[in-house]
């Protein structure tokens, strides 16, 4: 990576703004997956061994700049103290006078946690007057939220510009897998790409048609590009808007010979439901009243059987509505097969949201060789965008970070 990172600057007796990502998904005030809060501790636990007092912070979900008790940071302190099997102190709030008093009390080795910074508007609006306020507290910055990385918010770049800068090891670690997928990665370079919608991925799709070798296509938005194609899918969802996109894509894939595949049959459910009638079609035959749930075996076994010939993976969004067991075999096929192909020296990448929950669901997320904790970001660094949290740290070349 070329930016400084905490390797390379003198953190001991220092204090230190360590903005990760915290941002879990919760249901009823419990942690559904903790996969953010454990990714973020080889920093944090390298921080404190070397002597620094940590200033943590983090966002929690999208307050939208008022106090939000359900989005307080408590459940992911209390997690945080058990996986480092020490009490996680809390302010009960970002900013102000306590929490000034309770920052001037650290000591090396000591750790707090500041409330959600999402509290104040301030931090996604990059107040300057916000960003200095959470500089003041500390003597080093840094940033260790990949997955908040494409942000320009006040805790993720405007800091950045007060203190010295630099990145944390998930940071690191994200950025080199992700640059090596971008810039030089073992060719063939296949891509498997679901999820809902054509929509939010037309840029990610152009920027892999450039890249890669073959981009196989699930889930919902393989249904706009087959309805592009002509074949009536039931009332499985399609993205009418985006037919002529899709279109587009297909053409520029063919100009520049990259193999573009598509399902060829497909689970159809009569409902969206668990307990629902269900049947594998071709995809010219989906029932009038059915919808798509999911990449049939056909496909599956055509897909893995053109990744056999992948030296590079890529693999973002689920294939189908994998969150209901019986329409998440697509999903899972696809997701056991790149794990197995990991340790036969295939770099695999798995990157969104969604489809690391499916591979966290499996227990495969030590077998891929990289996936990501960031969904937007890692969408936005593999269009080929500069993140903001990322540019605004030392480059790697800079003088001297301490
Ligand atoms: C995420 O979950 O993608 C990050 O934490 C960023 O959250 P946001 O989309 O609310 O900015």
């Amino acid at each position: 990576m070329n930016k400084k990172t905490v390797r390379d600057i003198d953190v001991r007796g220092k204090r230190v703004f360590l903005r990760a990502d915290l941002n879990v998904p919760l249901d009823d005030g419990k942690i559904t997956d903790d996969t953010r809060i454990r990714a973020s501790l080889p920093t944090l636990v390298y921080l404190l061994e070397n002597g620094a007092a940590v200033i943590l912070a983090s966002h929690l979900g999208r307050p939208r700049g008022k106090v939000n008790d359900a989005l307080r940071l408590k459940p992911v302190a209390d997690r945080l103290g058990r996986l480092l099997g020490r009490p996680v102190r809390m302010t009960g709030d970002a900013l102000g006078p306590g929490v000034m008093t309770a920052v001037d009390k650290l000591r090396p080795g000591d750790m707090l946690l500041l409330e959600n910074l999402r509290f104040h508007a301030e931090e996604e609006a990059n107040e300057p007057a916000f960003a200095t306020a959470l500089a003041d507290m500390a003597d080093i910055y840094v940033n260790d939220a990949f997955g908040s990385a494409h942000r320009a918010h006040a805790s993720t770049e405007g800091i950045a510009h007060h203190l010295p800068a630099v990145a944390g090891l998930l940071m690191e670690r994200e950025v080199s897998a992700l640059s090596r997928l971008m810039e030089r990665p073992a060719k063939p370079f296949h891509t498997v790409i679901g999820g809902a919608k054509v929509s939010g991925k037309l840029e990610v799709l152009e920027s892999l048609l450039s890249r890669c070798q073959a981009v196989l296509v699930g889930g919902g938005m393989a249904n706009t590009f087959l309805a592009a194609k002509g074949h009536a899918l039931g009332k499985s969802l399609v993205e009418t808007d985006q037919l002529d996109n899709a279109v587009r894509i297909m053409t520029e894939a063919r100009r520049k010979r990259v193999r573009f595949m598509l399902p060829t049959d497909a689970l159809v459910a009569a409902q969206v439901h668990p307990r629902a009638q269900r049947q594998v079609v071709r995809v010219g035959e989906v029932p009038r009243d059915w919808s798509i749930v999911d990449i049939g075996p056909e496909t599956v076994a055509a897909y893995t059987s053109h990744l056999d010939k992948a030296r590079t993976i890529f693999w973002n969004g689920p294939m189908g509505v994998f969150e209901i067991a019986p329409f998440a075999e697509g999903t899972n096929a696809m997701a056991r097969y790149i794990a197995e192909r990991t340790p036969r020296g295939v770099i695999t990448v798995v990157g969104g949201g969604d489809s690391v929950a499916a591979v966290d669901q499996l227990g495969l997320i030590d077998q891929m060789s990289h996936v990501s904790t960031g969904g937007g970001a890692s969408l936005e660094f593999v269009e080929g965008k500069i993140l903001p949290g990322v540019a605004a740290l030392l480059d790697a070349g800079e003088g001297s970070a301490s």
